[in-house]
């Protein structure tokens, strides 16, 4: 009866589960906060200064909630390279300091102001930064000739079948081809190319004002949740009121590609590939050259996506790479009871993707990508998060995070959990190991959360210990081994006991689905951004919205879940708010992680 660990790719001691104010790593790695939201990228940034803060300093400054996060190197460096990071989304209650207010129980949430509203715009988008290993510590080069920051004011370019249509075009843009700013940027990715994926997600909460009931766009934006109006933006911004920019939603919700080797590069919006809530879009190379983007739309009974391009990767000249995003098709998956499945080409004139339905071309197809796959009868899923193919083994891991809306009479092979509170992974292996197949074949790798309730139907290997199960898989990443790094969100709120953090997840052989703790995060965090350098001897973290509560906040923050618990991570200054950041996780001595 041979421990199945015994036989685990991994090799570290990994990490208590819990919860406090701070990070944690495995015995013997440093984990060095290397970016804080505010930190200057340029020569002339500002200091960060929280009581003063305005749009133009943090222009020059690092984000807020960075999520994705990939290394771009330069010269093929695993030790200099760029940084690409996106800052999903904004909390103002922990970003400004008195703006909500608890008295006698009460909470108030004041409105923000202009000034407020346009660093939230400053602090969305993305930072491309150089960084370099030097005596073994990686560190920010100030002066890198490729630093910039994005954000939801950069102009943009809209490509492939959708632009210049009528449905694009607003007030400000007669030709429907030029846009400004990115939002909502979640996970994303880095092309064979080398250029940076940012996968616009949440758009709906940016959108406020109304929509006439029989406005021709209604039925377009209810599908997507829009208007929102969590933001304050329309307040500010008319382009973010539907009642004045009608149009301007169906501008959002695309991949965007941005060419981090010229910081004056206008990103590109690629609506070939399809308009929804885009969580990331990881890439590889199929057999015959045509290269492979994995997509999610993160929703409860929403749909995982891939994009297989017309052109082939040239390796030997990057310029002939850099429109291959306009050209290709867009699959939504069904996954069948048996095991089997299949990729639905979502082609405009293909089957109920006509004129009869409201489909006049391929751009009415992408700008409605969530209806033309409902048309085609895609399996909805729970909650599709990131999805990262293999290239070692041939298959593709999706991350379900969780869908408590789902019925007992909605569940089926692929989404086997009624009330799916804790997620699951599932691994595709593309028919002949092709990444470009339109068929394949699929199981359950793990059903997540705490194995030892019963009710639960947690599946990990009875050698998983009490610290290595987890819930709501997002992020994950495959390290140049081919092995599994799967990162969290959601596990504070649930009162699991433990926070988020980055597990260590066995695919082959006996130790399979056995996963390990090796990085946790403060309380009220989430884990996102998950990437190793090539060597696999660096590992970059993303630790998002630190001593976020909920509903029970106070000053700078204070989270919900642990009344007494809350964290000014990582600068434990009581001038500094807690500040969400980039760590980057290193083995003392040197050599690879978790070998
Ligand atoms: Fe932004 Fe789907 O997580
Ligand atoms: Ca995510
Ligand atoms: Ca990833
Ligand atoms: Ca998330």
């Amino acid at each position: 009866d041979a421990k199945a660990a015994g036989n685990s790719a991994f090799s570290f001691n990994e990490v208590e589960a819990g919860v406090d104010e701070t990070h944690h790593v495995a015995e013997g790695y440093d984990a060095d906060v290397l970016l804080r939201w505010g930190d200057g990228l340029f020569p002339d940034a500002p200091e960060f200064d929280p009581a003063n803060q305005s749009a133009a300093a943090q222009a020059r400054q690092f984000g807020y909630n960075n999520d994705y996060v990939g290394y771009i190197p330069l010269d093929g460096s695993d030790e200099h390279g760029l940084l690409v990071v996106n800052h999903e989304y904004t909390n103002p209650h922990l970003m400004f300091p008195g703006l909500v207010t608890l008295a006698e129980g009460e909470i108030t949430m004041n409105a923000l102001t202009k000034e407020q509203v346009d660093i939230e715009l400053m602090a969305h988008g993305g930072t491309i930064v150089e960084i370099e290993k030097v005596d073994g510590k990686w560190q920010v080069v100030k002066d890198g000739q490729y630093n910039r920051r994005i954000t939801a004011e950069t102009e943009m370019q809209l490509t492939g079948p959708a632009a210049g249509h009528d449905r694009l075009k607003t007030n400000a843009d007669a030709t429907g081809t030029k846009v400004f700013g990115t939002i909502n940027n979640c996970a994303g990715g880095v092309t064979p190319w080398g250029t940076y994926i940012m996968a616009e997600e949440n758009i709906h909460g940016y959108f406020g004002g109304e929509l006439p009931s029989d406005h021709p766009e209604a039925a377009n934006y209810d599908r997507l949740g829009i208007p929102e109006g969590s933001y304050e933006w329309a307040a500010h911004y008319d382009r973010f009121d539907v009642s004045k920019e009608p149009n301007e939603p169906n501008r959002f919700g695309y991949i965007v590609e941005v060419d981090p080797m010229d910081p004056n590069s206008v990103p590109k919006k690629r609506t070939a590939l399809g308009r929804f809530k885009h969580e990331g879009a990881e890439s590889i190379v199929s057999k015959d050259g045509r290269v492979v983007f994995y997509l999610g739309d993160d929703e409860r009974f929403d749909y995982v996506y891939k994009f297989v391009t017309s052109g082939t990767y040239n390796p030997d000249d990057r310029a002939a790479n850099m429109d291959l995003l306009d050209e290709g098709t867009l699959y939504v998956a069904r996954f069948a009871e048996d095991g089997s499945m299949e990729w639905m080409p979502l082609v405009h004139g293909q089957g109920p993707l006509t004129e009869d339905n409201g489909f006049a071309s391929q751009a009415d197809v992408v700008i409605e990508t969530r209806r033309a796959a409902d048309l085609l009868g895609a399996t909805k899923m729970d909650r599709p998060e990131d999805i990262e193919p293999n290239a070692s083994n041939g298959k593709v891991y999706v991350m379900l995070t969780n869908n408590t809306r789902r019925e007992a009479d909605q569940v089926d092979a692929a989404n086997p959990t009624a009330k799916n509170a804790f997620g699951h992974i599932i691994e595709i292996a593309e028919a002949d190991g092709d990444f470009a197949a339109e068929t394949g074949s699929w199981e359950i790798l793990l059903k997540c959360g705490d194995p030892s309730i019963a009710e639960v139907g947690a599946t990990f290997s009875t050698d998983t210990t009490a610290n290595g199960w987890f819930g709501m898989p997002d992020n994950c990443a495959v390290d140049s081994d081919g092995r599994l790094w799967v990162s969290t969100d959601g596990n504070s709120p649930s009162g699991t006991g433990r926070t988020d953090g980055l597990w260590a997840v066995d695919t082959e052989g006996d130790a399979r689905a056995t996963s390990k703790l090796f990085f946790r995060v403060p309380v009220g965090a989430e884990m996102c951004g998950p990437v190793f350098t090539e060597d696999g001897e660096t590992l970059f973290l993303a630790v998002q919205h630190p001593a976020d509560g909920g509903d029970d906040w106070e000053g700078f923050g204070r989270p919900s879940y642990y009344e007494d618990l809350s964290t000014r991570w990582p600068d434990f200054d009581d001038a500094m708010p807690t500040r969400p950041s980039v760590v980057v996780v290193t083995k003392q001595g040197g050599g690879k992680i978790a070998v």
